[in-house]
């Protein structure tokens, strides 16, 4: 992306979920409540900032087309946020010292009952589960992530949208002192974007605060990111600090520098490709062969209808 020369299983699918948990329920082997526990993967607490357990039994782990997860290297390794840098190989080193425990996510706007949270509660509250999801990147390469994470409906059913709720705006944490990018003025920081109010309360549309069974590396967007799949990377914004329901389509730090590149809606569109590259196949990070890249990043099946009579070509 970086562009400013100048200022301008997925979701593990609920049935094999629960047919995996009562498999190993049957088993004796459901330890705790979580599957993260019947995993063996150790608990998504926060209390070790920036140290990801790594569990090599997870890489035995697919998404539900087959496809393996990625390594925890590569994903911790390779990241996209310009807070730290636009070397996405520095990142990880650049964020060593960014201490994402305790966590603050305030809750505002057109709502019946605004909050603050810490992560710690939200993740006592709302029990974060393990979802395999794929991740492609507008740049054309992609990951297949292990996030732990609710969906983001829970926690608006709590605050309580009003009916003039019709967007949400997410906002990344404002702080140059921590985020040496953010002294950099050609970006509109802080880095900001938004959905739909349908596509929040999407259950694919997930706030992850956890990663490979651990806790969520600072580079990957701890204390909490969103991930939406179905859309390109940079709809899921990291290390969010401010979430707004509002009655207006809000701006987005991407599609206010370059609105022609990287519109609002950013569906995962093999038909459409960025005026830079063709957005047809894409490059599985950790192998070299270009693949097809599928509509709607291969969740057409759950999210076509958000879309139905919309021109897609023309929301992009
Ligand atoms: N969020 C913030 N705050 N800053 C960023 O630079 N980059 C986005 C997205 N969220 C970005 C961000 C882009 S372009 C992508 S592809 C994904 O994060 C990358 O997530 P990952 O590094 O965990 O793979």
């Amino acid at each position: 992306m970086i562009l400013p020369k100048i200022p301008s299983s997925e979701i593990t699918p609920k049935s094999s979920y629960l047919n995996r948990r009562d498999f190993i329920k049957s088993t004796g082997l459901l330890a705790g409540s979580m599957l993260l526990s019947a995993c063996g993967i150790s608990s998504t607490s926060q209390t070790n900032p920036g140290a990801p357990t790594s569990n090599p039994s997870i890489s035995l782990k697919t998404d539900e087309l087959g496809s393996p997860v990625n390594k925890l290297e590569e994903i911790a390794g390779y990241n996209n946020f310009y807070e730290f840098s636009t070397d996405k190989e520095s990142v990880a080193k650049l964020a060593s010292g960014f201490s994402t425990n305790p966590w603050l996510v305030e809750v505002f706007g057109k709502v019946n009952n605004p909050g603050t949270y810490s992560v710690d509660d939200l993740e006592k509250r709302f029990k974060p589960e393990e979802r395999i999801m794929r991740l492609r990147c507008v740049e054309a390469w992609s990951m297949v992530i292990p996030w732990v994470g609710f969906s983001l409906a829970d926690l608006l059913s709590v605050v309580e949208p009003t009916s003039d709720a019709a967007y949400v705006r997410f906002e990344t944490l404002y702080d140059p002192e921590v985020f040496p990018g953010q002294f950099d003025r050609r970006y509109p920081w802080p880095y900001q974007e938004g959905l739909r109010i349908d596509e929040a309360m999407h259950p694919l549309t997930t706030l992850a605060t956890g990663l490979y069974g651990g806790e969520l590396p600072a580079q990957n967007g701890g204390g909490i990111r969103l991930v939406v799949p179905w859309k390109y990377g940079f709809k899921s914004i990291k290390s969010i600090t401010r979430i707004e329901l509002v009655d207006y389509q809000p701006s987005t730090l991407w599609s206010s520098i370059a609105p022609n590149e990287y519109g609002f809606f950013a569906n995962v569109n093999p038909e459409v490709d960025h005026p830079r590259w063709s957005q047809s196949t894409e490059r599985r990070i950790g192998g070299f062969e270009r693949i097809p890249t599928l509509p709607f990043n291969g969740y057409a099946d759950q999210v076509d209808s958000l879309y139905q009579g919309m021109d897609l070509q023309k929301n992009y």
